[in-house]
């Protein structure tokens, strides 16, 4: 009830994203992906960018990516959002996870879809938005090679799925392109590799070396497929340089916050930007 009145209470151009379940993954990282904008604004400035994510629910990162055009490549150039918005966690493993149930029921009822119906039309008209809805399974082979500048991957992170979006991505990826990814909280050569591995099917577990809470499949998988990557506060990314991947630096990149988090998100940016400013490369 109290979802149906907020959707009836939508503000035309005015994105919503006060809802508590909105902002999924640390705030901060939002920064990383303007900045990976700017970063291949930096190296080509007439470069009309076409970026995919893989994974929307309510539109947040939509929103930073299409900010991060507007603020670096002059409005224009082109996002398009894949999501089933349906339910897809293992209910057998997060049964009593008050957060997951959550979620499901926000997909099963579609508030997380017309939250993002609402929110990606506050985006600047000169930016082409488009989306795409089913499992990016059924989805990403019938795109064309090489038609995404960024593809960024934050759907389900356990260890098969998020193997299969990145391996099904690599190809979409032009030259010079970056593929980018959430929630890689730890990389492979920090964990317990062995405990690592026999979880991997897991979602977010702790890790026995670290104390740290993570997403194993993630960390797993893009071992596998790159080995060691860049990454900034659990945001990861790899740019295509004929044919094979390389880290990417964001060093002396412009500090930006995302413009639609609500104070309490912001704050969080900030903090955790902070914190971590001084170790970034
Ligand atoms: C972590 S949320 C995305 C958060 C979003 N990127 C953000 O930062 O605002 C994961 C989303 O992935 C979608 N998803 C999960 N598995 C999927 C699949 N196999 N194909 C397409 N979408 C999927 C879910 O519906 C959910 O909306």
């Amino acid at each position: 009830m109290i979802n149906k009145k907020i959707l009836e209470n939508l503000v035309k151009g005015k994105p919503y994203l006060d809802h508590k379940n909105a902002v999924l993954s640390a705030p901060a990282r939002h920064m990383f992906m303007i900045a990976s904008i700017w970063f291949l604004s930096k190296q080509n400035k007439e470069r009309n960018l076409s970026i995919m994510e893989i994974g929307t629910w309510f539109g947040a990162s939509a929103l930073s990516w299409a900010q991060g055009l507007a603020e670096h490549s002059n409005s224009k150039g082109s996002l398009t959002c894949l999501d089933a918005w349906e339910p897809f966690f293992d209910l057998k493993e997060h049964k009593n996870n008050d957060y997951v149930l959550e979620m499901e029921e926000l997909l099963e009822s579609d508030f997380a879809y017309n939250i993002f119906l609402h929110n990606i039309n506050t985006v600047p008209k000169s930016i082409i938005t488009q989306h795409l809805r089913g499992k990016s399974e059924n989805i990403l082979h019938y795109l064309k090679d090489e038609s995404f500048s960024v593809i960024f991957i934050d759907a389900d992170h356990t260890y098969e799925f998020v193997k299969k979006d990145i391996i099904n991505s690599l190809r979409l990826v032009e030259n010079y392109g970056i593929i980018c990814g959430d929630d890689l909280n730890i990389q492979m050569k920090n964990v317990d590799k062995d405990f690592a591995m026999q979880n991997k099917n897991k979602d977010f577990i702790k890790d026995p070396k670290t104390n740290k809470n993570y997403h194993p499949g993630v960390t797993v998988a893009i071992e596998e497929i790159f080995g060691e990557v860049s990454s900034w506060g659990g945001f990861w990314a790899m740019q295509k340089i004929n044919n094979l991947w390389k880290k990417i630096s964001l060093k002396d990149m412009p500090v930006i916050y995302p413009k639609h988090f609500n104070q309490e998100n912001l704050d969080k940016a900030k903090d955790h930007y902070n914190d971590i400013k001084n170790s970034l490369d």
